[in-house]
């Protein structure tokens, strides 16, 4: 049997099943209850937040309004086939195969042209006794010019049964004429936590044993997109190692092991220079560029002035209780103002390192001097080679 990635088969079938995107939801379905369904939509938001989703479950509920829960039948004058035609109805909208409910894909150039047939045939009226005809454009700013105008047209002066939800990532692209008849939704990105709480909730149904670090490093790693998080899942889950954890991760992505970060953060917190030096060949030694062990170290400060600056329990913080708790510990030694110096220094050093021949060198320097922070001259001067200024708040004693 093929294997149905994870996104395809957890997809929400219900309002409340779309995670985060609340405030739209009930949006839509005050509109269908108060009459007020506009012709035509546009959905914007980063890929994988629910745009596609949400679209359908508004199609079904303008089409088979009898097969959601508390959802509230359209008002005006038509006849809704029987419950069980409308099931029917619902389960191919759903699957993306119903006959009234048109998906195109804008992206793939050769839809565009039957994109323009099938909107050509906007005015024919619905089949099957369904009440409107919904076209749903996937990435409509990357339809042909033919494709728009032929969109245009029919928006101008849309037959009644017909409805348009246009949805993209990249709502600038999209004419301002096309715009100006759209009312317009903007989907969040999603906070890592409800991404979190959605894998762990996929992992239970699956039967999957996992760490909540893993599951909280993937749904970080989702950068606010729940497919991108499912997807990155899907891999996770085909090394076949079980439990998942958060070193299974690490490996399969060629991530250094974050206890090396925190041992490294830790060995320049307390000041000792010769393991902060060990650290830093250990990491580098895994197999990281100079640029990425930035990147990591500056992560992993974020992570500190954050917990130094909202509290531990913030929602800001992007990690399981455990690393929450350990994040904490680690975050006493500094204060936040400190930590926004010793991220600027290691910005300013990546950047340097690039137009090294000797990176390694830089790399270890600095690292010498963040350990040495508290004796340390004002980072300025230090940044501009200075001297030896006072400055000495970055670690705390
Ligand atoms: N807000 C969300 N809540 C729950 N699952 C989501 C959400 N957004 C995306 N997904 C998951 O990602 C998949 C793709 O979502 P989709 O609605 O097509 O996103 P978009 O159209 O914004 O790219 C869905 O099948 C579902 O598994
Ligand atoms: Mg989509």
């Amino acid at each position: 049997m093929s294997y149905t990635v994870l996104a395809r088969r957890y997809r929400s079938t219900a309002f409340e099943g779309v995670i985060g995107q609340e405030p739209i939801a009930q949006t839509l379905k005050n509109a269908i209850k108060s009459g007020r369904i506009a012709h035509a939509y546009l959905f914007s938001g980063t890929r994988g937040v629910g745009k596609t989703s949400m679209a359908r479950i508004y199609a079904r509920a303008l089409n088979a309004p009898a097969t959601i829960p508390d959802c509230p039948v359209p008002p005006g004058e038509h006849e809704y086939p029987p419950e069980d035609v409308q099931q029917r109805m619902a389960t191919a909208i759903m699957a993306g195969d119903d006959l009234n409910v048109i998906e195109i894909d804008g992206a793939s150039n050769r839809s565009v042209e039957d994109a323009r047939q099938l909107i050509g045939n906007a005015s024919l009226a619905p089949t099957g006794n369904a009440r409107f005809k919904i076209y749903i454009i996937d990435e409509v700013h990357m339809l042909t010019k033919e494709a728009f105008n032929t969109l245009l047209k029919t928006m101008e002066e849309p037959p009644a049964h017909v409805k348009f939800i246009l949805c993209t990532t990249e709502p600038h692209k999209v004419l301002a004429t096309i715009q100006s008849r759209c009312q317009r939704f903007d989907f969040r990105n999603l906070p890592s936590a409800r991404i979190a709480e959605h894998l762990t909730n996929v992992l239970k149904q699956e039967k999957i044993e996992a760490q909540a670090d893993a599951i909280w490093q993937v749904a970080r790693l989702g950068n606010g997109s729940m497919r991108d998080a499912l997807s990155l899942m899907d891999r996770l889950i085909a090394t076949g190692k079980f439990p998942l954890s958060a070193k299974i991760l690490e490996e399969m992505l060629g991530l250094p092991p974050v206890e090396q970060v925190v041992g490294l953060v830790e060995a320049m917190a307390a000041g000792d220079i010769g393991k902060t030096l060990t650290q830093t060949a250990a990491l580098i030694d895994g197999g990281i560029a100079v640029e990425q062990f930035f990147d990591v170290l500056i992560e992993r400060l974020r992570v500190l002035m954050l917990v130094a600056a909202c509290g531990k329990d913030s929602e800001l913080v992007e990690l399981a209780d455990d690393a929450r708790d350990l994040a904490a510990t680690q975050a006493q030694s500094f204060d936040a103002a400190g930590i926004v110096h010793m991220i600027a220094l290691c910005e300013n050093v990546q950047r340097t390192c690039k137009l090294s021949s000797n990176p390694r060198a830089l790399l270890d320097a600095a690292m010498v001097r963040l350990a040495l922070a508290e004796k340390m001259a004002d980072v300025s001067a230090v940044l501009q080679g200075g001297g030896q200024a006072g400055f000495g708040a970055q670690k705390k004693n």
